[in-house]
């Protein structure tokens, strides 16, 4: 972990294209969601695949967060310099990855969400090679439809399973409700559906005897709905620290609470009706507005968020002129708000943490990547 010596330095100072963190912005997001879950009885246990950054899971951790959720072993071996206790939200199924985790420091306690008997064995049979117990969470599908068991009675096998290998030790289930993506205005229903679905998997565990300790769910777009999931212990948002284009839509954050941007210069404004800036799919990612809202193109201005990123060569984003009179000059800069923070912070070597025209301080994304 590499924490860059600090010299406060001008924004204007840092080469194009750059990440920025707007400071004020990003402390406001983890003091909203730190006072939401203490104030509903709730565990909060970030996920750091948004910042990929030991010293950012150690403010969540500083403002009360339980424990942090990641998804790559490499995220499992960065945050272990910080954070004792670990879930990994991930089935543990390719040998290399299960003995990266079983190599992590004895102090952690680790957890890992798994949903099939494969990925159980293998990873009992390697923890007790190792002489370790990790805890499993049972990973049930809620709606998503991308991993999870499918029914209570698979629910229930894993978790007997569970209780009888050597090397692992049942503590409970884990969901996530990525499929709810439309405006936080009309999640009520799914949110309702969900809770029934998740009460249905618990009854059937309780009914024999294998009531979970830890029903871990949550994320940014039903952030603040988690509370009318009663059964929840924890929650797992990731975007929540920064947010982004995306969030905003759903109503889950206002644009004024995104707190990273890609700082860009117009380098052309040749063309009529667009300008060109030095920020393209590489540093921005091409992915749309994922969800139920709609909005084009591939990221907005934080200070013009009519003027929207239309689209993207390797290096170059084309800014949608149409709804607004700004004519930006060829070397003006601008702060682009991506679709989804989670891929651009992922392309970044380096993010600089910003108060006003001011870098104060920068750090490695080191959990970038897999090796
Ligand atoms: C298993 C799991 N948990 C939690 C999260 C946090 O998600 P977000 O904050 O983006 O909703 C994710 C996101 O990909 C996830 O895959």
């Amino acid at each position: 972990m590499s924490t860059a010596p600090a010299p406060v330095s001008a924004l204007s100072s840092l080469a194009t294209p750059a990440a920025l963190v707007d400071l004020d912005v990003m402390e406001r997001n983890l003091e909203r969601v730190a006072g939401y879950t203490r104030e509903h009885g709730l565990r909060l246990r970030p996920h750091v695949k948004t910042h990929k950054a030991p010293q950012l899971a150690t403010e969540q951790l500083r403002r009360g967060a339980a424990g942090v959720t990641v998804a790559t072993a490499r995220e499992a071996e960065l945050m272990a310099s910080v954070a004792d206790d670990v879930l990994v939200a991930y089935p543990p199924v390719d040998p290399a990855r299960t003995a990266r985790l079983l190599a992590l420091p004895a102090n952690v306690r680790l957890a890992v969400a798994l949903d099939s008997e494969t990925s159980l064995r293998r990873l009992a049979s390697a923890a007790a090679m190792a002489g370790r117990t990790v805890g499993v969470l049972v990973e049930v599908d809620l709606g998503m439809h991308r991993v999870g068991v499918q029914t209570p009675a698979a629910a229930l096998a894993l978790a007997q399973l569970a209780r009888r290998l050597a090397g692992v030790e049942y503590r409970g289930v884990m969901f996530y409700p990525g499929h709810i993506r439309q405006h936080v205005s009309s999640q009520l229903p799914e949110i309702a559906r969900l809770k029934q679905e998740l009460d249905a998997f618990l009854a059937a565990l309780a009914g024999r005897d294998l009531q979970p300790e830890i029903v871990s769910g949550g994320s940014t777009p039903t952030l603040f709905h988690s509370h009318l999931v009663p059964r929840q212990t924890e929650i797992r948002p990731g975007t929540y620290i920064f947010n982004d284009r995306t969030t905003a839509a759903i109503g889950a954050c206002e644009w004024q609470d995104c707190a990273y941007s890609v700082l860009a210069t117009v380098v052309s404004t040749a063309v009529p009706g667009q300008a060109v800036v030095d920020a393209g799919s590489k540093s921005l990612n091409r992915e749309d507005i994922r969800g139920a809202v709609d909005a084009p193109g591939f990221g907005a201005l934080l200070d013009r968020p009519e003027v929207f990123v239309k689209g993207l060569s390797e290096e170059h984003g084309l800014l949608d002129l149409s709804a607004t009179d700004w004519r930006p000059e060829v070397g003006e800069r601008v702060r682009i708000v991506p679709n989804h923070v989670c891929i651009s912070v992922n392309l970044q070597p380096r993010v600089h943490g910003v108060r006003a025209d001011l870098v104060e301080r920068s750090w490695e994304v080191a959990a970038r990547g897999w090796d």
